[in-house]
């Protein structure tokens, strides 16, 4: 087993959050990936899937505003083009390879609709081998609706999240620790307010009992807005309910904060983290750990022009260096 210093792990995790950049979440299982190629007229096979993610991972200058790239295990295993590995091809790139290792989630039984996020049998060994081949982080996601939250379903995640976590340092590795808040929906910001309260104060409770080392983990939030199906907030209003709710539970030792985009249009996201980055006197960096947000344009550029890679590239650094741009603020 690897185990690294806790210090390397803060240097960590400081540079995947710090410096103005953030990090491109590229892990979106062979289902959800395949549906997504497979809605823009592209037929899904591991081919398509990696020619895809070499698109994104070889775009000229990534490095510029990118810190790190998440990978699902699928795409950790498989070469470019020109045979390098893909963790190996990310850390000649400049950005540091990291790994999701959550298998998804499943009804929690007698919680009215709330998941579980499961993968913690034989978590350990995965890790291990996982940091051989160069992950230098992990990402596991809670998944969490307004309406079926519970304080069950908080803690039971919160605990998954601690135990996946602590198993991380122990290998060498740092954890993103994702308790994401849906914003699928028509509900107001207070109740996103509300359930995100929920699922950070039980997760810290958690992180703390399990003795994780607060100083070397990454936290993924959501931001606190209304349902993408009610009337949007105000970036002021998004972002002081997002501060007020972080300011609260997630203690000064944390030194990243890296934002999912959930949904929300790019333009929107980029907005709200612009006027977060901005409210002065927090403890923690902020950037943005974007998906979609990042990579649906250039999807759909790449799927309209299969042979024009350079276009996509270009749309996926475009909204690279908004969201980067907008976490220098
Ligand atoms: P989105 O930014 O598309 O929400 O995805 C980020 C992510 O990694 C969700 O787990």
């Amino acid at each position: 087993m690897t185990t690294l210093p806790a210090t390397s792990l803060t240097e960590i995790a400081q540079q995947l959050t710090g410096a103005g950049r953030g990090v491109l979440a590229a892990d979106e299982s062979i289902k959800t990936m395949s549906a997504r190629l497979a809605a823009e007229g592209v037929p899904a096979s591991a081919t398509a899937r990696r020619d895809y993610r070499e698109l994104l991972l070889t775009a000229d200058g990534l490095s510029q505003w990118i810190s790190g790239i998440i990978l699902c295990d699928e795409t950790f295993g498989q070469d470019l083009a020109d045979g390098r590995p893909f963790p190996v091809a990310a850390r000649e790139l400049g950005v540091l390879p990291g790994i999701k290792v959550d298998t998804g989630t499943t009804p929690l039984p007698g919680q009215g609709g709330a998941l579980i996020t499961e993968g913690l049998d034989g978590l350990g060994a995965r890790l291990a081998a996982y940091a051989d081949r160069g992950a230098a982080f992990a990402k596991w996601r809670a998944v969490f609706d307004v309406d079926t939250i519970t304080p069950y379903s908080a803690g039971a995640n919160g605990q998954a999240l601690a135990r996946y976590a602590a198993l991380c340092q122990q290998h060498g590795i740092v954890p993103i620790v994702e308790p994401e808040v849906l914003c699928a929906g028509t509900h107001g910001i207070d109740a996103s307010a509300k359930a995100s309260a929920l699922a950070l104060s039980a997760l810290f409770a958690e992180l703390i009992d399990a003795g994780v080392d607060l100083s070397a983990i990454v936290l993924k939030p959501n931001f606190v807005t209304p349902g993408l199906d009610a009337a949007p907030a105000s970036p002021a209003e998004a972002a002081a309910a997002t501060v007020a709710v972080l300011r609260e539970y997630v203690p000064a030792e944390v030194p990243g904060i890296a934002f999912l985009s959930g949904g929300h249009p790019t333009a929107r996201v980029c907005e709200y983290l612009t006027a977060l980055a901005a409210i002065d006197g927090r403890p923690w960096s902020v950037t943005f750990s974007f998906g979609r947000a990042l990579v649906s344009a250039a999807l759909r550029t790449w799927a309209n022009a299969p042979t024009d890679i350079v276009a996509a590239q270009d749309v996926l650094l475009g909204n690279c260096a908004t969201a980067a741009q907008a976490a220098s603020a």
